[in-house]
């Protein structure tokens, strides 16, 4: 007789990160540094990911200067590090809430400094006006990093430098086929911060770029924020 019972979700997987998006916590119960942890294939499951060069030539059009200081905060396993690395970036720092990723990104040796802190937890240990670019890859969004670190974000970032972050569209707007996904709560929250640092001079969105085929052909937004003060 069939089955009608779902396979349980495996811990190391992209299927862990859905569930945690949808139930707040992983496969075993755990936070986001945990489920991280478990996923020590990331890499080999991210052969179709197109993001780090979204991100990469977005800063290229920003900045000449490669050694500008750069801030990939939820880098992960350091994809984002190494495509900036291999772009001539020479200046680039991680963190991230998953110390089993972190040590993932130390192997790639392309950061000259790895953090681990989970954001919105623990204050991040970096000083006022202490990068020119921060850039987020994947990670604003639902049980991750909420928006609210765009606060923190702009003032660790000097006036006139740069944060580059990417949504997945499904987080955003209305797809059928993906409502599970969206999470009006979570757009107004993000509108809400970034109107607020535009009506106080702290930041001004520059653009909101759509990217088709971010990762597995999913579409995702880039934004760029300029900082102000
Ligand atoms: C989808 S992965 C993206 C990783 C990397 N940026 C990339 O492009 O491959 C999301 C990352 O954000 C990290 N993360 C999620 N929430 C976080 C938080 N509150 N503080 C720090 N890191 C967080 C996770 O541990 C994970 O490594």
């Amino acid at each position: 007789m069939a089955s009608t019972e779902h396979a349980p979700v495996q811990p190391n997987s992209r299927e862990a990160v859905f569930m945690l998006i949808k139930e707040g916590k992983g496969p075993n119960g755990q936070g986001v540094a945990g489920t991280y942890d478990n996923w020590s294939k990331y890499d080999e499951d991210h052969n179709d990911y197109n993001g780090p060069s979204f991100v990469v030539s977005a800063l290229s059009e920003l900045t000449n200067r490669k050694d500008v200081s750069i801030l990939d905060c939820g880098s992960g396993t350091g994809l984002i590090g190494e495509k900036l690395k291999s772009e001539g970036f020479t200046n680039i720092s991680a963190l991230d809430a998953s110390q089993e990723s972190l040590k993932l990104a130390a192997k790639k040796g392309v950061y000259k400094k790895l953090s681990c802190v989970e954001v919105g937890k623990k204050k991040m240990p970096f000083d006022d006006n202490e990068f020119d670019v921060l850039v987020a890859s994947g990670c604003v969004l639902p049980t991750h990093i909420s928006p609210d670190a765009l606060r923190e974000w702009v003032s660790i970032v000097k006036p006139g430098g740069f944060i580059l972050f990417s949504i997945r569209r499904v987080f955003l707007e209305l797809i059928e086929g993906e409502e599970t996904y969206y999470s009006k709560e979570f757009v107004e929250h993000l509108n809400q911060v970034l109107e607020e640092l535009e009506k106080t001079k702290k930041a001004e969105v520059i653009f909101k770029r759509d990217c088709p085929n971010y990762l597995c052909g999913w579409h995702s937004y880039l934004y760029g924020i300029k900082v102000v003060q």
